[in-house]
């Protein structure tokens, strides 16, 4: 049996495809490579020994997601497939809605067309909106400011109403806070293309040299130093936390919330001082106004995941600024170097 992972040769994908496979499972991708190279899962297949077969395709497809599960004995799902520029799906939301509703959709009816009922779905703390509620639990209400978050709560719904319909459905919902960070051994790593939009691969890149200056957005909010605080998880936590859902989807029925993060929350000054003192480089940056429909503060709650999942995020800030910088040290130009 095998655990397929839509999305898998992406960021998240990819180092969860490596956790996966070294605790002893079978993987199997699906990804049409927008966003994301064979060559991470190559890679992916260097330090494990496995390999984990790549089927080139869409989500939003039947024909593609018929033929993975007829050709593979697919027992559970990791639905990391989307597109994820926030920026993006406000200039293009019908892409955003298209493609992100359609692949659940599309997923979802062919999974139970097959007898296929256990699915782990990446969500986010963007689903949280605005709430200035600290730490974010659960519990609270959901709610967007953007097509792209908008995409992810009406995902969760489609997922909870469809646990709610057909209890042979075992559903887990992960909200990712902020992942960065690479696999230790420099291999796999995030690759943006174009100039990122976040933090970490922008200071990797600013570090490098191949951007000039960091603008760090706003100093002026009420946090401890006037920067914006999130909550960063290590990537590889991250992929733990995904192998934890699958063994609870298993033996669990119905559609169940979690926090992916550490519970504790740094500011972007934070993130800046670690890196160079890790890494000994420089980050040079200056102050910028706010980033248009960003927060203040955003942390989470991890004590569900904790308690249920048995899982908790053990890297640190300091190991995320060392891995971040080893990934990009030896790929300067990402998958591409
Ligand atoms: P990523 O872009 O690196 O990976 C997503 C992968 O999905 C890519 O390989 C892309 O080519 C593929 N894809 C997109 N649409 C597809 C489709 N219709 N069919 C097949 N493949 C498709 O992004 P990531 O950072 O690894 O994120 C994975 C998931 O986690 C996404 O759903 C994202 O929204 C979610 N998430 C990410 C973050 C983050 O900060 N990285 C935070 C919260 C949630
Ligand atoms: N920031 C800067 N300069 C930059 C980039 C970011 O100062 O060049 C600041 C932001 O203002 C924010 C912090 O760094 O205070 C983190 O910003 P990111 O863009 O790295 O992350 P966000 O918290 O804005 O958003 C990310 C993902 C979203 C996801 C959210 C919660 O991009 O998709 O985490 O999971 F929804």
């Amino acid at each position: 049996m095998a655990i397929l992972l839509t999305g898998g040769a992406g960021y998240i994908g990819s180092h969860t495809a490596l956790t996966i496979l070294n605790s002893g499972m079978d993987v199997v991708v699906l990804d049409n490579l927008l966003n994301s190279s064979e060559e991470a899962l190559k890679r992916v297949e260097q330090l494990t020994g496995k390999k984990a077969p790549l089927i080139v395709g869409d989500c939003t497809r039947k024909e593609d997601l018929e033929k993975v599960f007829s050709q593979y004995p697919i027992e559970q799902v990791v639905h990391f497939a989307g597109l994820k520029a926030v920026g993006e799906s406000v200039e293009k939301p019908l892409l955003y809605y298209r493609n992100n509703l359609d692949a659940t959709l599309t997923l979802l009816e062919v999974m139970r067309a097959h007898g296929c009922f256990d699915i782990v779905f990446s969500s986010s703390a963007t689903v949280y909106g605005t709430i200035q509620e600290m730490p974010l639990r659960e519990t609270l209400p959901v709610g967007c400011t953007n097509p792209y978050g908008w995409t992810k709560c009406m995902s969760e719904q489609i997922l909870k109403d469809t646990a709610a319909a057909d209890e042979r459905f075992h559903i887990v919902l992960l909200r990712y806070f902020n992942p960065v960070g690479a696999h230790e051994s420099g291999m796999i790593g995030e690759d943006p293309s174009g100039i990122p939009n976040n933090l970490m691969p922008f200071i990797c890149q600013v570090a490098r040299g191949r951007l000039k200056e960091l603008s760090v957005f706003g100093h002026d909010y009420p946090t401890k130093d006037g920067t914006g605080v999130r909550d960063y998880i290590h990537v590889m936590d991250l992929a733990e936390g995904h192998l934890a859902a699958l063994h609870y989807a298993r033996d669990h029925a119905g559609a169940e919330v979690f926090n992916l993060g550490t519970g504790t929350g740094y500011s972007v000054m934070d993130l800046v001082n670690t890196f160079e003192a890790v890494n000994q480089v420089k980050v040079p940056y200056h102050f910028a106004p706010r980033r248009p429909g960003d927060i203040a503060t955003c942390y989470a709650d991890p004590a569900k995941a904790k308690e249920v999942l048995g899982w908790s995020a053990k890297r640190t800030l300091t190991d995320m600024c060392r891995d971040a910088w080893n990934w990009q040290k030896h790929n300067p130009d990402g998958y591409r170097s």
